[in-house]
């Protein structure tokens, strides 16, 4: 007993000090685990980056299996260099909050910061278990890490809402990309001034979930996957000169074959340096067995004038100075 009680413990230590020198190595490894400071498994699946004040917080869904089953959690994490991540606390730990039943779902959430109320909203997929609500809930916070108090939950401009995507424009104004099913597409809409409710900017007749947006030079490049629950399919990519559009057809973002490396899109992370930007391509592996051993595939993009690659997952790294990568 005592043996095997030694054997778990030096494998515990050892799997602790491996993630943390690989993280200490600066090197993002997709599909492999990544541990916080306290050599724990992040948990931010379907998550979102929030970059405030110099620094970097990444907010998901916490699929620690020891969480109180009855309560659905987000955590957050800081980072400066995106590799490195802090373990803050779990910034929401919500109890059913519309009577939805049992196994009710709380996915996909983002945080965004307003800087005219000065407060901090969260927004995220609200649902029960058959997924017939297709609500966003909305939860406000005076700090960034600081506990979010749930405030409602709404059907999007009235539409039914399901995945939902979060994208802030270079002139700051904030946005809310959401999959609609019987509208057989997704729609972009900006958040109002207070970021309680939202506004349409435009509709993609592409029944696409886990939508993401970035502004690369002169376009708008949107991502989406296939609705295949938990399953990867090969996601896809479009582009427009503006948000209202007009968008282009869309086309694979990876060879088809490739099954987007088993991955399903959730954010595109612009990061702009003094000798390149880059665009990081944020996506989760589900595991939907086990969800919080779910793995995340970052990569960064291949761009080029309206055209979007992924390539293949290798270890990465970024020099956040120059925006320039390495791959390793
Ligand atoms: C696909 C979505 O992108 C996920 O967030 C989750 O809702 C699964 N479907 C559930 O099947």
């Amino acid at each position: 007993m005592h043996t095997r009680y030694l054997q778990w413990m030096t494998l515990a230590i050892l799997i602790c000090a491996t993630g943390r020198l690989l993280a200490a190595s600066g090197v993002i490894r997709p599909g492999e685990p990544w541990f916080d400071q306290h050599g724990a498994r992040i948990q931010a699946h379907g998550g979102g980056i929030t970059f405030w004040k110099g620094t970097y917080y990444w907010f998901g869904e916490d699929r620690t299996p020891t969480n109180d089953l009855e309560k659905r959690y987000v955590a957050c994490y800081s980072s400066r260099d995106l590799v490195r991540w802090k373990f803050k606390r779990q910034v929401l730990a919500l109890a059913d909050p519309e009577h939805l039943g049992p196994r009710w779902v709380l996915e996909r959430p983002k945080v965004y910061v307003n800087e005219r109320t000065g407060k901090f909203v969260m927004y995220a997929h609200l649902d029960d278990a058959h997924y017939k609500l297709a609500r966003v809930m909305v939860a406000v916070s005076d700090r960034i890490d600081g506990t979010y108090a749930y405030v409602k939950s709404f059907r999007p401009l009235g539409e039914e809402s399901r995945d939902i995507g979060q994208f802030v424009d270079d002139d700051g104004s904030a946005y809310l990309i959401f999959e609609s099913r019987p509208t057989k597409g997704f729609f972009i809409a900006r958040l109002t001034g207070d970021f309680m409710s939202v506004e349409r900017t435009c509709f993609i007749a592409a029944p696409l979930e886990g939508g993401a947006l970035v502004h690369y030079g002169n376009l708008y490049y949107v991502v989406g996957s296939h609705m295949t629950g938990w399953r990867p399919n090969p996601n896809v990519y479009a582009t427009a000169p503006a948000l209202t559009g007009p968008w282009t057809k869309f086309r694979n973002l990876a060879p088809p074959e490739a099954n987007n490396y088993g991955s399903q899109s959730t954010m595109l992370l612009k990061v702009t340096g003094t000798k390149k930007t880059t665009v990081i391509f944020m996506a989760d592996e589900w595991r939907p067995r086990a969800l919080w051993d779910s793995r995340y595939l970052w990569m960064p993009l291949e761009m080029d004038d309206g055209s979007m690659h992924l390539p293949p997952p290798q270890p990465w790294s970024l020099n956040l100075k120059t925006g320039e990568t390495t791959i390793h």
